[in-house]
């Protein structure tokens, strides 16, 4: 049985006081945690704060990036080793807004994969398609093969462990979201993909999350499919009471 998965992309948004305050309203009120993991992808700049202030409680906390350098030379990077050491349990990987604005390859997508393995944090790794790829119907194969690209040289048990995101880009931020067929359809060919590269023992334990435009009024429509084990949150994960009703719409 997979646990399901809520977690918070915040991106660009939010003042340390903000993220403080958002965590100070959250921690003590996440519904029991052994029916869900609840996590808030934070600016890098925040996740001391966070680490503080959810310490003792069942909110966790994501990354929404860092490099794959141990470290050195790369200014305005972060390595997965000071996140390890901060305590992050997650780091979002390879966001559409990343591939886009960022030139984030699947290439270096796996190494980041890899890179947060070793120092035992989770990836949450994205995948999605752009509405161009979705309207001439090749989305299943566009989401083979960023898997295929994303997944290359990781062992079973470490894929069994890791949660993958299905955001179709026309999804996100428009209000537009997928329907949870087509969710569960795609997180289906996700599932899929890992049985074919792994084995179906490997697909059975992987979760797999949905994202783009999820709200607390949508959000069990999602969770009531099949191959969908929770969700990326942008616009809705901001507010403590949005975040926290996410959560109780699985309860
Ligand atoms: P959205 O963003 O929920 O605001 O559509 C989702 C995401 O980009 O992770």
């Amino acid at each position: 049985m997979r646990k399901p998965i809520i977690a918070g992309n915040w991106k660009m948004n939010k003042t340390a006081k903000e993220a403080r305050d958002f965590a100070e309203a959250v921690k003590n009120n996440i519904p029991s945690n052994d029916k869900v993991d609840a996590v808030i992808g934070s600016p890098a700049l925040f996740l001391s704060d966070l680490m503080t202030i959810s310490e003792g409680s069942d909110l966790k906390v994501a990354a929404q990036n860092c490099y794959f350098e141990e470290s050195g030379a790369f200014t305005g990077e972060i390595s997965p080793a000071a996140l390890a050491d901060l305590g992050v349990q997650y780091v979002i990987i390879g966001h559409s807004e990343r591939r886009e604005y960022f030139h984030e390859t699947d290439e270096d997508i796996n190494k980041k994969a890899k890179a947060i393995i070793k120092y035992d944090m989770t990836p949450i790794l994205c995948c999605g398609e752009s509405l161009e790829t979705y309207e001439a119907g090749e989305t299943a194969e566009w989401i083979k093969a960023q898997i295929t690209a994303g997944l290359a040289g990781l062992t079973p048990e470490q894929v069994s462990e890791m949660v993958i995101a299905y955001e179709p880009i026309w999804a996100i931020g428009t209000g537009k979201s997928a329907d949870a067929n087509i969710a569960d359809e795609i997180c289906g060919v996700v599932r899929q993909t890992v049985a074919d590269l792994y084995s179906d023992e490997v697909a059975q334990k992987v979760r797999i999350q949905y994202g783009g435009s999820v709200k607390p009024e949508n959000i069990a429509e999602y969770m009531a499919k099949e191959n969908v084990d929770g969700a990326l949150v942008g616009g809705a994960s901001l507010q403590a009471d949005s975040f926290l009703a996410l959560l109780e719409a699985l309860n």
